[in-house]
């Protein structure tokens, strides 16, 4: 239940937009003339505001304000100030959060430092979790000499309750779209004595996260998709107070010791969560997402999440009318916000889009995504670009030469 109506004309897409209460939230997007963006569960688009403060990071506070900024201009608090801002968004206590490194490093992170926490020495990923977590989950294995499971789909919760392990999972499956019930599994991981490590990539940004109430302890996700920070924005990590006091980063760098500057030799955490960061912070990308995370001033995540869901209806109705299949949910509540179709030839016809200036994603082997992040993309949006589908389809227009040829991104 999103509380929309499936609109089945462009001028009924035009109304739904006039009347949308985040209407205004595409104001603070620089998005380019004539492009129908749809990859923003990929690369968030740059905001205005994001935009003026890189400049001002660059210019004023390093180029001017020299190694005086670290104090000046607050950089030494930014992974915790930028954490409280992204607090908000997953509905935890405003120091439970930092930003640091990327979601690889910080899954490592938490599953090591879970090692010695969980019931056994454990770690389970399913085969059908982003490839990322189940490298990290198998490396973590080979130099800690815990265990590895890698089971199929869907099957992680039930290892869980088998071995009291460390279970890596996202929320929503970067392919299908596919969401987990955060509460439902935290009860199940507390009665077996196992933990779970949150990948919430795909998730911050777009649904009405309530990691607090579910009962989640530990998480990490990327903050350059529905979070708009930038390319290769750090991520964050969340812990929970009291967990985080009874855990031990396996990376004990400087920027996570008590008092990194009395430089003295033996190594003291600071208290909860601020442990988990290790080295020097990128200052700029982490002013980027500061004033990225601003795009969500004033907007109710309910808000954020329907019409992500709405809009992802539309993108699913409409392919069923061209014939494709999507390996999303159809139920909306079941949903993140991208909608994944699928056809054999994806990529050559993600390439034809792109070259018509709607750009959607390819997954391997054969899924075309489409992003539909709310605070930008329109309804006309998905009208205008499910219109370019149908005729790239129907005529075979993507049956191209150049749009089989495979970028190194796809
Ligand atoms: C679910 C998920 N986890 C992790 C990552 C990668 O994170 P990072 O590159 O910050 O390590 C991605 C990137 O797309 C992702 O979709």
């Amino acid at each position: 239940m999103t509380g929309y109506t499936l609109p089945h004309s462009r001028d009924a897409c035009a109304a739904l937009d006039a009347e949308n209460p985040l209407r205004a939230a595409r104001e603070r997007f620089a998005l380019p003339e004539g492009i129908i963006y749809l990859d923003g569960h990929s690369l968030g688009p740059a905001t205005h505001g994001a935009l003026a403060r890189v400049e001002q990071a660059a210019k004023r506070e390093w180029a001017e304000g020299l190694i005086r900024s670290w104090n000046t201009a607050g950089w030494i608090d930014l992974p915790h100030t930028v954490g409280a801002k992204l607090a908000r968004l997953i509905s935890v206590d405003a120091d439970a959060v930092i930003v640091t490194d990327s979601v690889s490093v910080n899954l490592f992170k938490l599953a090591a430092a879970a090692l010695p926490v969980a019931r056994s020495r454990t770690l389970i990923v399913e085969a059908s979790e982003f490839p990322t977590d189940q490298y990290v989950a198998e490396g973590l294995a080979g130099i800690s000499g815990a265990r590895l499971m890698r089971v199929e789909e869907d099957r992680g919760l039930e290892a869980l309750m088998e071995t009291g392990g460390i279970l890596i999972r996202s929320i929503v499956n970067y392919r299908t779209s596919h969401v987990m019930d955060v509460a439902e599994a935290e009860a199940m991981a507390h009665t077996s004595g196992g933990v779970i490590v949150w990948d919430l990539s795909h998730a911050t940004g777009v649904l009405e996260l309530n990691l607090a109430n579910s009962g989640a302890r530990l998480a990490s996700g990327c903050t350059y998709k529905f979070l708009n920070g930038g390319p290769g924005a750090p991520s964050f990590v969340y812990a929970e107070a009291e967990l985080a006091r009874r855990m031990a980063s396996p990376i004990s760098g400087w920027f996570g010791h008590a008092d990194p500057f009395a430089f003295t030799p033996g190594y003291a955490p600071k208290d909860g969560v601020a442990r988990f960061a290790a080295g020097t912070p990128g200052v700029l990308s982490l002013s980027a997402l500061d004033a990225a995370l601003d795009a969500f001033e004033g907007l109710a995540l309910r808000d954020v999440c329907a019409k992500a869901r709405a809009l992802g209806d539309l993108v699913i109705a409409r392919a069923e009318g061209i014939g494709l299949e999507a390996i999303s949910p159809r139920a909306a509540s079941m949903r993140g916000g991208h909608v994944s179709l699928r056809h054999e030839q994806g990529y050559a016809i993600v390439q034809a889009l792109i070259a018509r200036g709607i750009i959607p994603d390819f997954r391997a082997p054969d899924a075309m995504r489409f992003g539909v992040a709310p605070l930008y993309v329109r309804f006309v949006d998905v009208w205008d670009a499910m219109d370019q589908l149908a005729d790239i389809v129907e005529t075979r227009a993507w049956d191209r030469p150049e749009f089989h040829a495979r970028a190194k991104v796809t």
